[in-house]
């Protein structure tokens, strides 16, 4: 089948490749010319594990491009950030996505919206636009993306995933082009269920994790080490809390919840869950302030800036929030992540990133930073905030450091 893959990042591309190597002939279409340029080169845009690979067995079926052409089938996998000031989804890449493929639509083709939308996105948005080019045979199908960063070429094949047709004959059509690369369960429904899931999914997590902040600013007050606690809760068969931490980053779940709230003024958790977990920037800060009390001038260095472990995507993430909250009271900030190049001002390599530091402040739990050695750390003053609980404590302690960590009722360690 001749395929094209509009958006070509983090679900696009592999998306692409993954279906390039089952022998379909694929177009990756973007439009930065960066990526293209790259992606022609052999050069992968980004990192993720296994891409370069994959994209080695894929690349004989794989053309990058900045323009659209004529294909059997249309994936749409560009990005629906927030629009901060209305908060719903800004649906702008969706429609020019939309706009190219109305250019080239002929009867008999097939469109897949993968991006993640608000409910009634497909119905009242994306279909019309097809629509409206007079083709009457086509099939429209949204397969939200459940894949994750860090582990997306497994999770692609393996999960099982939701496919939700404009009518039937559409659910089935898309169905059978993902039962070919597609190890999990596909499950049909309409589009504008599908929608609705996708946001139903990410928003359970954000509430659970919002759940799991509660307890540790709790667990503070009270005196409890709310990791243990968490733990223990956890044996129950039925209970499983997610775990606290600096705040929720990613594209998906810090805010994915926005686009159910708008389509309904019924929603009161979905609010306060956002509204706690953003909080916990400024809970971080408390704990900065408390470590650097006194001191003049005072630097603080933040470890981390992706959102999550052992990856390299800084969207939405809370390194950046708790940078401003602390900033905003006259700190100076300096970033460290061992997988982040950047602005050679603020992201820093470790030593430079950690001289005149009065505070490190883990706020993603890279493996890298578990393996550091505290003995080995050259700093101003010798304090570190654990948001994530991953460093081996009595070792930093032994090495001379304050310890205190996000959630820990028992909090102040000193030497
Ligand atoms: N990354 C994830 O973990 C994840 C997981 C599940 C769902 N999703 C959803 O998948 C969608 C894509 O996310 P992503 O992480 O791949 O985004 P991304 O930003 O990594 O990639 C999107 C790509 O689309 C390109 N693009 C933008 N407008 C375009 C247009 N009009 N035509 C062609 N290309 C265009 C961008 O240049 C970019 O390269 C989003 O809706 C996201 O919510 C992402």
């Amino acid at each position: 089948m001749n395929i094209a893959m509009i958006g070509l990042g983090y679900i696009g591309l592999p998306n692409a490749l993954i279906l390039a190597r089952n022998g379909n002939c694929v177009l990756g279409v973007d439009i930065k010319e960066d990526v293209i340029e790259k992606l022609n080169a052999g050069i992968m845009p980004f990192d993720e594990p296994g891409l370069e690979k994959l994209f080695m067995e894929a690349k004989d079926n794989f053309r990058a491009s900045l323009t659209l052409e004529h294909c059997d089938v249309y994936i749409i996998a560009v990005p629906t950030p927030l629009d901060r000031e209305m908060k719903m989804a800004d649906l702008k890449a969706v429609k020019a996505a939309a706009k190219s493929i109305a250019t080239v639509l002929k009867e008999g083709d097939m469109v897949i919206l993968e991006s993640t939308v608000q409910p009634g996105t497909s119905r009242n948005f994306v279909i019309p636009i097809l629509k409206r080019t007079g083709v009457k045979r086509f099939s429209y199908a949204h397969c939200p993306e459940r894949a994750i960063p860090g582990k997306t070429l497994t999770e692609m094949v393996k999960n099982d995933r939701i496919i939700g047709g404009m009518d039937e004959a559409s659910a089935k059509r898309a169905h059978d082009l993902y039962s070919t690369f597609i190890e999990g369960n596909l499950f049909l429904t309409d589009v504008t269920t599908a929608e609705f899931v996708k946001l139903m999914e990410n928003t359970f997590r954000d509430i659970n994790i919002a759940l799991a902040n509660e307890f540790a600013l709790i667990s503070e007050d009270i005196g409890v080490n709310v990791w243990e606690a968490i733990e223990l809760a956890n044996k129950h068969p039925r209970v499983n809390i997610l775990k606290p931490g600096p705040g929720v980053g990613g594209h998906c779940i810090a805010i994915d919840p926005w686009f159910m709230v708008v389509k309904s003024t019924k929603s009161k958790i979905i609010n306060v869950a956002r509204e706690i977990n953003d909080f916990m920037a400024i809970h971080v800060l408390k704990h900065i302030k408390d470590m650097i009390h006194g001191i003049e001038d005072p630097k603080i260095t933040i470890l981390g800036l992706a959102y999550k472990a052992n990856v390299d995507d800084v969207r939405e993430s809370p390194a950046f929030r708790v940078a401003s909250v602390a900033e905003n009271e006259g700190i100076d900030v300096v970033f460290h992540d061992p997988l982040i190049e950047g602005d050679p001002n603020n992201i820093l390599d470790l030593n430079r990133a950690i001289e005149d530091s009065d505070c490190l402040v883990l706020i993603t739990d890279h493996d890298a930073f578990k393996e550091l050695d505290p003995r080995k750390l050259l700093v101003r003053h010798k304090n570190i905030i654990d948001t994530r609980n991953v460093l081996d404590h009595a070792a930093w302690m032994k090495a001379g450091f304050n310890v205190k960590v996000l959630g820990n009722g028992n909090n102040i360690s000193c030497p």
